[in-house]
């Protein structure tokens, strides 16, 4: 596994791969890897010769008041892991050498991220949206793969390299979870356990609202209801956001006659959880 700090060493062997004829795959992260990144990194391998994972806790994402201090980091595990998956380099820089003295220039979706973790968490994906970008001039991929467990970051991104021409093939990849339903993330670390416990109401919900479907329903204001009274009933939990949105334009569904976004972020004590599942009629 080849480490590399600096973007023009990154580019250079991008060149050289594009150069002998090689197709590259890119998978983004903030490093903390757990099964949810490797099982991205497995799928990427499937799409290309050379495998690139970033780890880069992208400051420009966070929010003042947000974790980005206390972002848990484990850089030595993930190259660990990621070599055991076949990750052929990581692309590790400091932020100086993103965001350097000077730095101005942002990109920024202007309408789906507007709703949902947009509204709770301004200017986050502008900060998504803007390293992505850098990410892909520098690591120059053929093909690029998210998770669908941020989905809005996933739409975001589809978006952008729709609107900006960009020349990279953009792959979704379902939600990995615990054997009891939880979904992976690298904040699942902060939970206590009986936090980690009311943490699966969120899964638990999102089965919920499908059996719902199920059964008939189909007013987005009965499947809501449902699934906030299961959530509200954790103790230590506030709801952020349960909306109920169209899968691409992630406007407001006010009755489902198609597949339909079902997208909750909770708080549990401090620690911020989002999941979701597209909720299809039967
Ligand atoms: P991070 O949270 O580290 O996630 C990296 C990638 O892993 C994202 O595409 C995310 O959707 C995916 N992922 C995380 N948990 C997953 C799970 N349980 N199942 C499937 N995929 C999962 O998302 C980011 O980093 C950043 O915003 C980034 C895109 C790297 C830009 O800084």
């Amino acid at each position: 596994m080849r480490i590399i700090e600096s973007v023009s060493e990154m580019q250079q062997q991008a060149d050289m791969w594009r150069g002998e004829g090689k197709r590259i795959a890119l998978v983004p992260t903030m490093g903390y890897l757990h099964a949810g990144h490797l099982t991205l990194m497995q799928k990427a391998r499937t799409h290309a010769d050379i495998v690139v994972m970033s780890v880069f806790v992208n400051p420009t994402q966070f929010g003042p008041g947000e974790d980005f201090e206390r972002y848990p980091r484990d850089f030595e595990n993930d190259i660990r892991l990621a070599t055991e998956v076949g990750v052929d380099a990581a692309f590790s820089p400091e932020a100086a050498e993103m965001y350097p003295e000077g730095y101005q220039t942002y990109v920024d979706v202007t309408r789906v991220t507007l709703p949902l973790c947009g509204k709770s968490r301004p200017g986050h994906f502008r900060g998504v949206t803007t390293v992505v970008n850098k990410l892909f001039n520098i690591v120059k991929p053929h093909v690029a793969m998210f998770g669908e467990k941020d989905f809005q970051q996933l739409v975001t991104i589809r978006r952008m390299v729709k609107d900006l021409n960009m020349d990279v093939e953009v792959l979704g990849h379902p939600i990995v979870r615990e054997s009891d339903g939880l979904a992976l993330s690298s904040r699942n670390v902060y939970l206590t356990s009986e936090q980690r416990q009311e943490a699966l109401r969120l899964s638990q919900s999102l089965r919920e609202a499908q059996t719902l479907i199920q059964s008939g329903e189909r007013r987005s204001d009965i499947i809501l209801k449902r699934v906030r009274e299961i959530l509200k009933a954790g103790k230590d939990m506030r709801i952020d956001y349960a909306e109920l949105r169209h899968p691409e334009t992630l406007e407001e569904v006010s009755r489902i006659d198609g597949p339909t976004l079902l997208a909750l972020a909770v708080f549990l004590g401090t620690t911020r959880l989002i999941d979701n599942c597209v909720l299809n009629i039967p």
